[in-house]
C-alpha cells in the first residue's frame, strides 16, 4: 500500500467503528505511516487487523466502557493523540413510519456515542495542548435524503456537534473536523452495492462511481496529521462531487 500521509509516526489513535469499512480504513492508513492504531467496536469481523492496529471490545454508547478504554490506553501508552469516530448505524423510516426504538439507538451510537469518544479524551488532549478528533459524518448530514430521518438527523448533529466542539477545544491547540463521505462501498451499503438504486447514486456523483474506503481513510489521517495544523471546525465532502451539483439529467429539462 503507498499511502504516505507524514507526521503519523508513534501517534497513538483511537478508532471506534475501527475493525470495518471506514473504521478500519482510517486504521490502516494510521498504521501504515506508523502510527499505534486502538481499533474499538463491539466485535472484531476481521481474521486478522492491519500491522500496528489492535481490537478493543466497545459499546460507544455505553459511557462508563469509553472512559475505561481511554484510561487503558493512557496507562499503556502514556497518550492519545488523535481520535477518529466512525461508529455507526443506519435505520429506514420516514417520520411518520419509523420505529421509535431505531431512532434511539441510531441517535444514541452516530451522536451521543461520538460525542462520548470524543469527551474520554478531550481532557488529557486540552492538557498536552495538542490534538485531532475526526468524526465521520455523511453527505446525509448536510442534504436531506427520503426516508433517512434518523439517520440524517443524526449526522446533521454529528456535523454541529463537529463545529460545536472545534470553538470549545480550539483555544488549547485541539482540532477538530468533520468528513462527509458520499457513497462508500463497505459492509454498510451493500445494498447498495448493485440495482437501480446504485446507478440513480452514481449519476449524482460527479466522478460517476462509488467511494474505496481507503479514499476515506487517507483524508482521515490526513486530518489526524500535522499536515492540516491549521485545519479545525471544517467539514470536508469526500464524496465524489455529490454534494456540489444537483445533476439533471438532459431529458428532464427538456
Ligand atoms: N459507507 C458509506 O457510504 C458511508 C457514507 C457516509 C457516512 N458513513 C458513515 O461512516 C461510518 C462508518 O460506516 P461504514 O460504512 O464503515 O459502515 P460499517 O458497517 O462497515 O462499519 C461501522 C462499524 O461501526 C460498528 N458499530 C456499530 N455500532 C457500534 C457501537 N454501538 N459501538 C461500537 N461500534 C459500533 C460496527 O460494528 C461496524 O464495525 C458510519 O458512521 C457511517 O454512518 C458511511
Amino acid at each position: 500500500m503507498n499511502e504516505r500521509i507524514d507526521g503519523l509516526k508513534d501517534k497513538v489513535i483511537l478508532v471506534t467503528g475501527g475493525t470495518s469499512g471506514l473504521g478500519l480504513a482510517s486504521a490502516q492508513v494510521a498504521a501504515a505511516n506508523g502510527a499505534k492504531v486502538i481499533c474499538a467496536d463491539l466485535s472484531n469481523s476481521q481474521k486478522s487487523l492491519p500491522e500496528g492496529c489492535e481490537f478493543q471490545a466497545l459499546d460507544v454508547a455505553d459511557w462508563k466502557a469509553t472512559e475505561a478504554l481511554a484510561k487503558d490506553i493512557l496507562a499503556r501508552y502514556g497518550q492519545i493523540d488523535g481520535l477518529v469516530t466512525s461508529a455507526g448505524v443506519s435505520a429506514l423510516g420516514d417520520v411518520e413510519s419509523l420505529d421509535l426504538q431505531e431512532w434511539d439507538q441510531v441517535l444514541r451510537v452516530n451522536l451521543t456515542g461520538s460525542m462520548l469518544s470524543a469527551r474520554a479524551v478531550a481532557a488529557h488532549m486540552k492538557q498536552r495542548k495538542t490534538g485531532s478528533i475526526v468524526t465521520i459524518a455523511s453527505i446525509n448530514g448536510m442534504l436531506g435524503n427520503p426516508a433517512n430521518l434518523a439517520y440524517c438527523s443524526s449526522k446533521g448533529g454529528v456535523l454541529q456537534m463537529m463545529r460545536s466542539m472545534a470553538a470549545d477545544l480550539g483555544q488549547y491547540g485541539v482540532r477538530v473536523n468533520a468528513i462527509s463521505p458520499g457513497l462508500i462501498d463497505t459492509p454498510m451499503t451493500s445494498m447498495l452495492q448493485s440495482g437501480p438504486a446504485r446507478l440513480s447514486f452514481m449519476k449524482q456523483h460527479l466522478l460517476g462511481r462509488a467511494g474505496n474506503p481507503l479514499e476515506v481513510g487517507r483524508v482521515a489521517a490526513f486530518l489526524l496529521s500535522e499536515l492540516s495544523s491549521f485545519v479545525t471546525g471544517a467539514n470536508i465532502p469526500v464524496d465524489g462531487g455529490f454534494s456540489a451539483a444537483k445533476v439533471i439529467e438532459v431529458a428532464e429539462v427538456q
